[in-house]
């Protein structure tokens, strides 16, 4: 019997074509509400749903749901409750790897653009304000010789430390606080000699770009709050490709607005699409709607990982991007 395949938003080729050739599939042509979804994971009409970061698949959701699998349209899958969905034996896939270069891309893109108030500056063109070459016109902050401290240094991190030390920058990261198994020496590989490795507080205070890299979870929810704001340089800047609740939104807003840093670049935020109050109207950001994988290739990789997942579990086979053990 073909597996039934619930997507949840339609999603870009090759995926629907590989869906549809190996499974029934039903794509909800508008985001489900949470109870619309729950109600859908329940009804027993599905072998596996394709989900997108916006869908909550938690504990309560997946104690009453009939599927056997959970393909997560996305490489981070905080918006699924792992422990529920293994302790119910629902597996779950994601989409490693594809998305690696696109979104340090972002991070490098978010440094240079809020360090040189790219923003600003197209702004002041468009808007006629530019009268000629002047001394002290847009003077903004320098990338090359400065630190990039890197918070975690998984496959991102490591790719924008690739791209820093091209534009000459002064690489640090600090594992992933505070459980994440040491990065020895010997496993620094192309980046031995390169990069140093210090403790988090090292990092804080030494970054003039502070780039996170790391999962949410509940060790790093508010990873950045007021208090690691106010031990960073005031000149620093805070970059954010990772996910919005890892920063306190609030405390940044303040932050930003007291000059205790000197800017951030944001590419997700604590409760997308909304922005903290204040947030859009600091001209010392650079704020984009989460497009860190937002290339044509990459959205079509992950669209053939999503639907390779989906297809596998709804055959009763672990897929080739477990998340879950
Ligand atoms: C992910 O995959 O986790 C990104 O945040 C969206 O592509």
């Amino acid at each position: 019997m073909r597996p039934r395949i619930l997507v949840t938003t339609p999603i870009p080729e090759p995926g629907p074509s590989l869906l549809s050739g190996a499974a029934d599939v039903t794509v909800l042509e508008e985001a489900p509400t949470y109870a619309e979804l729950a109600e859908r994971c329940a009804s027993g009409e599905y072998d596996v749903v394709l989900t997108q970061l916006r869908d909550r698949i938690d504990a309560e959701l997946l104690a009453k749901a009939t599927v056997r699998g959970v393909s997560n349209f996305a490489v981070g899958y905080n918006n699924i409750d792992i422990a529920a969905a293994t302790e119910r034996g629902i597996m779950v896939g994601n989409t490693p790897g594809v998305l690696t270069d696109a979104t340090a891309d972002i991070a490098m893109l978010l440094i240079l653009g809020t360090g040189r108030r790219v923003i600003e500056a197209d702004r002041m063109v468009r808007e006629g304000r530019f009268h000629g070459w002047e001394p002290e016109l847009m003077l903004g902050a320098d990338v090359s010789g400065r630190t990039l401290g890197l918070a975690g240094f998984g496959r991102i991190a490591r790719a924008t430390a690739r791209r820093a030390l091209g534009f000459g920058m002064e690489v640090l990261f600090a594992p992933r606080p505070p459980h994440d198994r040491a990065v020895t020496d010997s496993e620094l590989g192309e980046f031995a000699g390169k990069v140093r490795k210090v403790e988090w507080d090292e990092l804080v205070a030494a970054s003039d770009y502070l780039s996170l890299h790391v999962p949410l979870n509940e060790d790093t929810h508010h990873l950045v709050d007021a208090d690691v704001l106010g031990r960073m340089k005031e000149s620093a800047i805070l970059i954010n490709t990772a996910r919005g609740p890892v920063v306190d939104e609030a405390a940044l807003v303040a932050a930003l607005r007291d000059g205790r840093i000197a800017g951030a670049g944001l590419d997700v935020f604590e409760d997308e699409p909304l922005l903290a109050p204040g947030l859009a109207d600091l001209p010392n950001t650079v704020l984009l709607p989460h497009i860190g994988s937002a290339t044509v290739s990459v959205r079509a990789e992950m669209s053939r990982l999503s639907a390779l997942n989906a297809i596998a579990m709804g055959a009763g086979r672990i897929p080739d991007h477990p998340v879950n053990p």
